[in-house]
């Protein structure tokens, strides 16, 4: 039973959004690292550029909130935060070749809708100005219900968006009161309505189980509900606690948490649900419908991943993040920028650009990367493909990775996967635990793995 698999893989291991995974990010990456990784980006692949601007700031602070946020103090920060994101932008823009084109934007934070949308919209200005559009660019902001109107949907159709994230995270009222968050400023299916009927192509909804108040029950009857609205996306997040890194999660636990077998539960029920209902499952907690491009790519194993959630391969750039704590995610690098919005101002008007920390790849994690990605993504893997895609032979593929069938054993016998030294296909059931499989072929994983989270 996938409950039982579940429950018997539930050990700690990175979640590979990146490999190497960000706890390898340090210090002695600095900001000529990042800026001669800006240049060198343009003559490595992938050719597209993909954008992420980070607004960090969010008029109440949800308690389980894991991002970087900052309650906003003045309208002058504000100012000068965006001030700052436009140099950054025109910094970066300076050192790129102008011949490769924008195929994905993503605003995330924070909550960027919380802003006036003259911000939103200079900096849309400016990247327009100068970068190249592809037509077929997705062009997506994560909006929070509580803030969003008709007006600010209508404006952040003109200024090109094409996809809105709705953070729902739950349509009971008990548990959004509980964890301090306000609900939708005007009912969600009207809400919905005008997202559509200003043209967006695409509407993805997040929803978050094992917070406070949540029951099975009631968090099927929410999938239920948000079912009705078709989001085209649709994402159940598990809720991380990690109160040792984010204070205000401490609340919930008075509270009073779900059990790890209460929060499966609900993960599995909204499973069931959603794929009884016609969504396919995308991986790692993320469903599409099947006419959505991600259905598409994941049939035709052509899904990619950043730290912006999934992407396909035609859409998938090279990362350039704007904003405090953003990550670029280049072919040889990631940068982060600083995470304290007023230092991260401070040091963008000083030196153009603000790296707090990041990471230079080898030859080898560049391989290892490769290898972790399309397992994670397609559960499928040709080594002898994979080695040609990356200009080396398969014996030494297979010597970097540390190829050992043996390792595969376990998964083998409890059905998961089939492998050969020529290929592995995961199944259904085996995607569930994909990150446990990736591991496998992580070749330096340590021996400690205690410092990640685990599946549930
Ligand atoms: C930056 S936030 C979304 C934008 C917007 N501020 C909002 O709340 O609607 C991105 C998503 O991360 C998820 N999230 C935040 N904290 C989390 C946590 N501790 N565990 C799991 N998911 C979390 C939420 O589902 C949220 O929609
Ligand atoms: S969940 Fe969204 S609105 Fe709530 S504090 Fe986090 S970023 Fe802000």
């Amino acid at each position: 039973m996938i409950k039982d698999i579940i429950l018997k893989y539930n050990r700690p291991g990175p979640r590979y959004t990146s490999y190497p995974p960000a706890n390898f990010f340090h210090q002695e990456f600095k900001t000529e690292d990042y800026h001669r990784a800006l240049v060198q980006s343009n003559f490595e692949k992938p050719e597209n550029i993909s954008i992420y601007v980070h607004v960090p700031f969010c008029p109440k602070m949800c308690h389980f909130c894991g991002c970087n946020t900052d309650k906003l103090d003045n309208k002058e920060t504000l100012e000068r935060y965006f001030d700052s994101i436009l140099k950054e932008i025109n910094s970066v823009a300076g050192l790129l070749n102008k011949n490769r084109v924008v195929t994905q934007i993503h605003w995330g934070g924070g909550t960027p809708n919380s802003v006036p949308f003259k911000y939103i919209e200079k900096v849309m200005a400016r990247l327009q100005d100068l970068f190249k559009f592809s037509e077929k660019a997705e062009i997506a902001m994560e909006c929070s219900p509580a803030y969003l109107t008709k007006d600010y949907i209508f404006n952040l159709k003109k200024a090109g968006f094409n996809r809105i994230s709705l953070g729902i995270q739950d349509l009971k009222l008990d548990v959004l009161e509980a964890v301090n968050r306000s609900p939708a400023r005007y009912p969600i299916e009207e809400m919905v309505a005008d997202i559509r009927e200003a043209g967006f192509t695409g509407l993805n909804i997040d929803l978050i189980y094992g917070l406070p108040l949540q029951t099975k029950k009631s968090f099927l009857k929410t999938i239920k509900e948000i079912v009705k609205l078709k989001p085209n996306r649709l994402v159940t997040f598990s809720y991380a606690h990690v109160p040792w890194v984010k204070d205000s999660q401490n609340v919930l636990e008075k509270l009073g948490l779900p059990s790890p077998e209460d929060k499966l539960e609900m993960f599995l029920v909204a499973f069931n649900e959603l794929i009884e209902s016609g969504y396919i499952s995308i991986g790692m907690d993320h469903y599409a419908l099947p006419d959505d491009e991600l259905a598409f790519a994941k049939r035709e194993k052509l899904l990619h991943r950043n730290f912006q959630g999934y992407c396909t391969k035609e859409t998938t750039g090279q990362v350039y993040a704007f904003g405090s704590t953003g990550i670029s995610q280049l072919h040889g690098a990631y940068s982060q920028s600083i995470k304290n919005t007023s230092q991260y101002i401070k040091e963008i008007q000083e030196n153009n650009l603000a790296t707090e920390r990041g990471y230079q790849l080898t030859e080898k994690d560049i391989v290892v990367r490769k290898v972790i990605n399309e397992v994670m993504c397609n559960g499928f893997l040709n080594f002898s493909n994979c080695a040609s895609e990356l200009s080396i032979s398969v014996e030494k593929l297979k010597e970097i990775i540390k190829f050992d069938i043996a390792k595969f054993e376990e998964f083998k016998n409890d059905n998961l996967l089939e492998i050969s030294e020529e290929a592995i296909s995961i199944n259904e059931t085996g995607m569930m635990i994909v990150r446990n499989i990736a591991m496998a072929f992580d070749p330096d994983l340590a021996v400690n793995t205690n410092q990640y989270s685990k599946t549930i």
